[in-house]
């Protein structure tokens, strides 16, 4: 299994850093950690890193433009090989260039049960408000501070007597436990079958006239009164494969393609030499050929006249 490549950014303790590192040592965990960094050189949390062997990276952003410290990171993470950032008790606004560089890739925890308690003081707040439960959240990071879709929560009961200490600390416990899961989760969603067929729907219907339907328990994709050209095998009579079926262009492209590649490509049963099976589970898609791939097939069995209609379009 190849593993997500995740930078952690740290301000201080790095509890939750630790806790995302620890997880990741398990063989089945499909995120590794590739950098630990802080805004501050002395932060306990690069110490435990660097000791468990991660690269660290700790600079002061004191006296540095916010955008111009949130650059030399965004190196550091690029340069690490990064591929999803964890901010861990990063204790820093970021700038709006750093989080567009790391749109969807970027998540956060924060110690409330979001939307409620944005920013600092979140245990106090809402032991004063008098609220039942407090707890952890995990998010995408967006613009907004403490915003973005919520993509995990653990509701933690206060107690009688709490203070922003003592329920803090409960809290902590929650958050490390939330964290790994959460990221482990993320950065598998898109090897999820359900995510898959929604990418796959979404490029099938936008082709004209395309429509679904569900044939032998298959998400498929037609044109309306018209033939199918795409389908979507999701764990078909149990084989654990999530694959895209489309039609081949020329008569052995079939053949070819899995000579090419036996891993990616293969002959789906009971479909003939017309079709090929093309798996999605496999970790790197290529959407934008796959997305040729589903549209040539639709040209396969898209009626001459509406063909022609489209040559049409597409000149103008
Ligand atoms: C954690 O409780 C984390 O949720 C919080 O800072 C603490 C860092 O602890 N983060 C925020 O408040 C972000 N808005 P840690 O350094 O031990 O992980």
């Amino acid at each position: 299994m190849q593993k997500a490549k995740v930078g952690v950014l740290i301000s201080g303790r790095g509890s939750n850093m630790a806790a995302l590192l620890y997880a990741a040592k398990a063989d089945d965990c499909p995120y590794e950690i590739v950098l630990v960094a802080a805004n501050d050189p002395d932060a306990p949390g690069l110490a435990l890193a660097a000791a468990e062997g991660i690269a660290t990276f700790g600079q002061s952003h004191k006296g540095m433009k916010r955008a111009e410290f949130d650059a030399v990171i965004d190196a550091q993470l690029r340069a690490a090989g990064a591929d999803y950032v964890a901010l861990a008790g990063y204790m820093r606004l970021l700038s709006p260039e750093f989080v567009a560089g790391w749109e969807n890739r970027m998540l956060n925890i924060h110690p409330s049960l979001l939307p409620r308690y944005k920013g600092l003081d979140t245990h106090q707040r809402a032991i004063d408000a008098g609220d039942a439960f407090a707890g952890c959240s995990v998010h995408i990071v967006t613009a907004e501070l403490d915003d973005g879709p919520v993509l995990g929560q653990t509701p933690v009961a206060i107690l009688p007597g709490d203070t922003a200490d003592s329920l803090a600390a409960r809290i902590l416990i929650a958050e490390h436990q939330l964290y790994s899961r959460t990221l482990a989760a993320f950065v598998t969603r898109e090897r999820q079958p359900d995510w898959l067929l929604n990418k796959v729907r979404e490029i099938a219907l936008a082709q004209p006239q395309a429509e679904e339907t569900l044939s032998h328990g298959m998400p498929c994709f037609g044109i309306a009164k018209g033939k199918k050209f795409a389908w979507v095998s999701r764990d078909h009579h149990g084989d654990g494969i999530t694959a895209l079926l489309v039609k081949t262009t020329a008569p052995d492209e079939q053949a070819s393609l899995i000579e090419m590649d036996p891993d990616i490509y293969y002959r789906p049963a009971y479909f003939g030499d017309e079709w090929i099976g093309i798996r999605l589970d496999r970790g790197e898609n290529d959407w934008d050929h796959l997305a040729t791939r589903i549209r040539a097939s639709w040209r396969q069995v898209a009626p001459k006249k509406l063909l022609g209609l489209m040559d049409i379009a597409e000149e103008f």
